[in-house]
């Protein structure tokens, strides 16, 4: 078999308080993605998916978090013996990543142009300093901007959030990543618009080939660009397997109750506050 273009195997990680105490905000979690494939994470608020994502790249603080055991393998190399350097070209350049929050990545003071000139800059030395705005516009043109010459110049808060979520695609995309990870892309979105930003997800995944990390409370969204799912409940995997499959027959009590709650269109409210956390933590 060939290498998975990223694998976690055994991982715990826990947020050492001062005495060094502290238990795991993910613990012995494993996954792995082929190239071109898609893994969801899903779980709800708290159970560890950003944890875990973060950790791929590093980006968590240390201290707190600390690494308890486990690897992350990017293309079979660990990234936690990689060097600062190393790091830097893996995030943001191998692996991409949006978050639900444009703010998060987009930055207010900067336009479009400097904000995505840079990650070209920095990420593709294939596009010359005077090609780099015809590559930001077809770039934007591809997420879905219309007249994206015009919005070269445009600042993060002249755009709806739809369209910042576009441009912050654009923005991770652009440095064409192996791996994107899409962190709650569309929690903040209205239903309309987070439906057109995972369509766009499903076909930039197909044209670009690239593989996904998924994360989302929501099994609702997860359909066509997941090729396979992890459930998380406290921090553990709870459940793995295909994403038809899973949704088909689900095994895990946390799953089942995580499907009942996939929100439906003109549903008056989430019903994902009526799982029973005590009655379940007693059967897991
Ligand atoms: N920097 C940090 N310091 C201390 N604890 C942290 C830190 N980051 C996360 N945690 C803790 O780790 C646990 C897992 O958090 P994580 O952010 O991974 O949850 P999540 O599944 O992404 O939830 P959400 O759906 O709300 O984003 C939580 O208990 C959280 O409080
Ligand atoms: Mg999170």
């Amino acid at each position: 078999m060939s290498t998975p273009l990223i694998e976690v195997r055994d991982l715990t990680i826990r947020f050492a308080k001062r005495d060094g105490s502290g238990k795991p905000a993910v613990e012995g979690v494993s996954w792995s993605i082929e190239r071109g494939r898609g893994l969801a994470v899903v779980g709800e608020s708290g159970s560890g998916k950003s944890v875990s994502a973060l950790a791929l790249t590093r980006l968590l603080p240390e201290p707190p978090a600390v690494y308890d055991s486990g690897e992350i393998l990017i293309e079979g190399r660990d990234v936690r013996t990689m060097n600062e350097y190393e790091l830097r070209a893996v995030r943001g350049g191998k692996i991409g990543y949006i978050f639900q929050e444009p703010a998060t990545s987009l930055n207010p003071v900067f336009t479009l142009q400097t904000q995505i000139g840079e990650v070209l800059r920095l990420h593709r030395p294939d596009v010359t300093p005077a090609a780099r705005d015809a590559e930001i516009i077809a770039w934007l043109n591809r997420v879905g901007i219309v007249e994206p010459e015009g919005r070269l110049r445009a600042y993060p808060h002249e755009l709806s959030g739809g369209m910042q979520q576009r441009a912050m695609i654009a923005m991770a995309l652009c440095a064409r990543p192996a791996l994107l990870i899409a962190d709650e892309p569309t929690t903040a979105l209205d239903v309309t618009v987070q439906a057109e930003i995972m369509q766009l997800l499903r076909d930039l995944k197909e044209q670009l080939g690239m593989s996904v990390l998924l994360i989302t409370h929501n099994f609702g969204i997860i359909r066509g660009l997941a090729d396979e799912v992890a459930v998380m409940f406290r921090g553990k995997i709870v459940e793995r397997g295909p994403t038809e499959t899973v949704l088909r027959d689900p095994q895990h009590p946390y799953t089942r109750a995580l499907i009942d709650c996939i929100p439906r269109l003109g549903a008056k409210r989430h019903r994902l506050a009526t799982i029973d956390h005590e009655a379940l933590a007693k059967v897991i």
